[in-house]
């Protein structure tokens, strides 16, 4: 995947957020009291509202310009020293140190695109549990329908409004999915509107990622030595049931 291209892009795709996901992982955080570690940090979409509620939070990406759009968010703010950021693979992540939450929220698990990744991104969490630390993440649960969609012409999916500039930017989709590897090698494409309504700038993200339904997720947690103790189905506490969107998982260190 391009991060550089999507660095410039994230926060327009994700300005779209209303599920709650931000407030789910912030509280977390207050209630384990800190330190947290988040994997994928990206451009501190939680990091810096988890600092802002007054813990102490390292964040580690692949990618430099992820970490330096977040870095310069972060520049002149009060908060800035309940930050840090690093730059590391979280599929071999060994910072010597240990939180009372990691988290890898925004399905960034799926991102390790197949399964030896995720069950080495699963076991990186795992190494930096303090005793008695939670490790907090979510995935997509994948849509049959969705699945089974094989046009390769893009679909609408949302309208957002860029929260840099207040232009109007139309969302746009292409999915490739390999429904044997579990993979989607898909196109984000992003319209931004000028004043007259019209395409002033049209981005084009790819994104690779392979998908994991619910009872092989929690195979390979428990092969990473965690256990679950909760389930949710989305970001408001709704129990994970066969209509949930998302699957939530809390787990422990065995
Ligand atoms: C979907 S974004 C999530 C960002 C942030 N956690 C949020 O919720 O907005 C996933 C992030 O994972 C990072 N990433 C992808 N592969 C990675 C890897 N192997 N190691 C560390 N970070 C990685 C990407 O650079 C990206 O910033």
């Amino acid at each position: 995947m391009n991060y550089a291209a999507w660095a410039d892009w994230y926060d327009v795709v994700y300005s779209t957020e209303g599920s709650g996901e931000v407030d789910f992982y912030v509280d977390l955080a207050r209630h384990s009291g800190g330190p947290v570690l988040e994997i994928g940090v990206g451009t501190g979409r939680i990091a810096i509202p988890t600092a802002r509620a007054g813990i102490d939070i390292v964040g580690v990406d692949l990618s430099t310009e992820m970490l330096d759009v977040t870095r310069k968010r972060l520049e002149g703010c009060r908060i800035s020293g309940k930050v840090e950021l690093i730059q590391a693979d979280m599929r071999n992540l060994d910072l010597k140190r240990k939180f009372r939450l990691v988290t890898i929220p925004a399905r960034a698990l799926l991102l390790a695109d197949n399964p030896d990744d995720q069950m080495a991104t699963l076991r990186s969490a795992r190494s930096h549990l303090a005793r008695g630390g939670r490790l907090a993440l979510n995935v997509f649960v994948p849509d049959p329908h969705m699945l089974a969609d094989e046009s390769r012409s893009p679909f609408f999916w949302d309208e957002v409004v860029n929260p840099a500039n207040g232009r109007r930017c139309l969302l746009w989709a292409i999915n490739r999915f390999d429904t044997t590897a579990q993979t989607n090698d898909g196109l984000q494409i992003i319209e931004e509107l000028d004043e007259r309504g019209m395409v002033a700038t049209k981005v084009y993200l790819d994104v690779r990622l392979r998908y994991v339904y619910p009872p092989e997720l929690r195979l390979l947690i428990e092969r990473c030595g965690l256990r679950i103790v909760h389930e949710l189905g989305d970001f408001s506490g709704s129990p994970f049931d066969e209509h949930s969107p998302e699957y939530v998982v809390i787990c422990r260190a065995v």
